[in-house]
């Protein structure tokens, strides 16, 4: 079968794709043919080497798909050949066929097609994670969510507005931010422009709860807008760029990772906490699921379906993979096998 194999950590080049023999599904696991690869940008990272959840290379990349069952391992009794379903996974989806055990696996979501469901598991758990457990977001709570137009930002906005609250999208371009308004939100700040902060805190006069994925600057400011009892949930950092040979980017990205300092938080008696999904689903597999359901129930009454920017077929996973990181890019940017 085609897959690409992560062999070193570099640039878009080296994800080609090559023949690799194919995987057996053993006991308690199931084997999909894929249809759909979903792109995160972790796998951004994985292919710099800069993803500290990485597999060991090499390895395939990719975290999630949405395909059709095609074999079944023994003491599988959840699924049935030929259903179609979406996978969640720490590597291997980009491929024509994977084999997982069956806990990363879960039936579509009927209403959606093939290319939605890719598009929905990484991008909807980690807004639900961080907003809903973890910041427990209400109705009335001004949100404020940054690289907003992207993946996950655009599932955020439409969790936190269906869930009634106001929501403030800040990202790189004005494009996104009409698209970021046209899902819901009160209002869009572009984070280039540097008196965004200023403008957004004098139009809401404070935000109750910040969905942080950016790094840098946007992190330190985003602690200087939030109200008393407010609460920072950092799900990524997609500014920091690490090279390996370049001393100014070790300095540069030491400057720019997240950090707190109680003693600040204390002043104003906020929090700040992060979400990571992978770790997540390592360790608490049964709490995931039970969270999943009541994620899928929450999509199906507010009628939400995924934004997705673009579809590449599997050769062209360079190009995707550039178009993320050229900023560009809006949703979710998916592979088609
Ligand atoms: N915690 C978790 O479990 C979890 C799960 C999934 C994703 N994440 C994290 O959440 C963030 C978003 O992930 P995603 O997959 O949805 O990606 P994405 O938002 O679709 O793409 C990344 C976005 O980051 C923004 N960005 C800001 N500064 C950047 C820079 N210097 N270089 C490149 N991009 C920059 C860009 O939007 P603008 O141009 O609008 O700024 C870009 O479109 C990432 O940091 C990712 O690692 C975390």
């Amino acid at each position: 079968m085609k897959a690409i194999v992560l062999n070193k950590t570099g640039g878009p080049e080296l994800l080609v794709t090559t023949d690799v023999k194919q995987p057996k599904a053993e006991r308690g696991e199931v084997g999909i043919e894929i249809e759909y690869i979903g792109i995160n940008y972790a796998e951004i990272l994985s292919r710099k080497g800069l993803y500290g959840w990485a597999g060991k290379r090499p390895y395939i990349l990719g975290m999630e798909a949405s395909g059709v069952i095609n074999e079944l391992g023994e003491e599988v009794s959840k699924f049935h050949i030929g259903q179609k379903v979406i996978v969640g996974t720490k590597n291997g989806t980009y491929a024509e066929k994977i084999v997982v055990p069956q806990e990363c696996v879960s039936p579509i979501l009927e209403n959606y097609t093939m290319e939605e469901n890719a598009a929905f598991l990484v991008n909807y758990m980690t807004a639900w994670v961080s907003l809903v457990k973890m910041a427990k977001i209400s109705p009335g709570d001004k949100i404020l969510i940054t690289a907003a137009a992207g993946g996950v930002g655009t599932a955020a906005v439409q969790i936190a507005t269906r869930y009634g609250c106001s929501v403030y999208g800040m990202a790189g371009s004005e494009e996104k931010i009409d698209l970021i308004k046209s899902l819901g939100a009160s209002d869009g700040y572009n984070y280039r422009d540097k008196d965004c902060f200023r403008s957004l805190l004098e139009d809401t006069g404070g935000i109750d709860v910040v969905l942080e994925m950016v790094g840098g600057q946007v992190y330190k400011s985003s602690l200087d807008i939030v109200n008393p009892f407010g609460r920072v949930v950092v799900a990524g950092f997609a500014s920091l760029d690490l090279k390996k040979w370049n001393p100014v980017s070790w300095i540069k990205t030491w400057r720019d990772i997240p950090r707190v300092k109680v003693g600040d938080l204390a002043k104003e008696s906020i929090a700040v906490m992060s979400s990571h999904l992978g770790y997540l689903l390592e360790e608490e597999p049964a709490q995931m699921e039970d969270i999943l359901n009541d994620l899928k129930k929450f999509i199906e009454k507010h009628q939400i379906k995924p934004i997705i920017g673009k579809v590449f077929s599997f050769n062209d996973a360079p190009e995707a993979h550039k178009y993320i990181e050229s900023r560009k890019s809006f949703g979710k940017v998916l592979l088609k096998i």
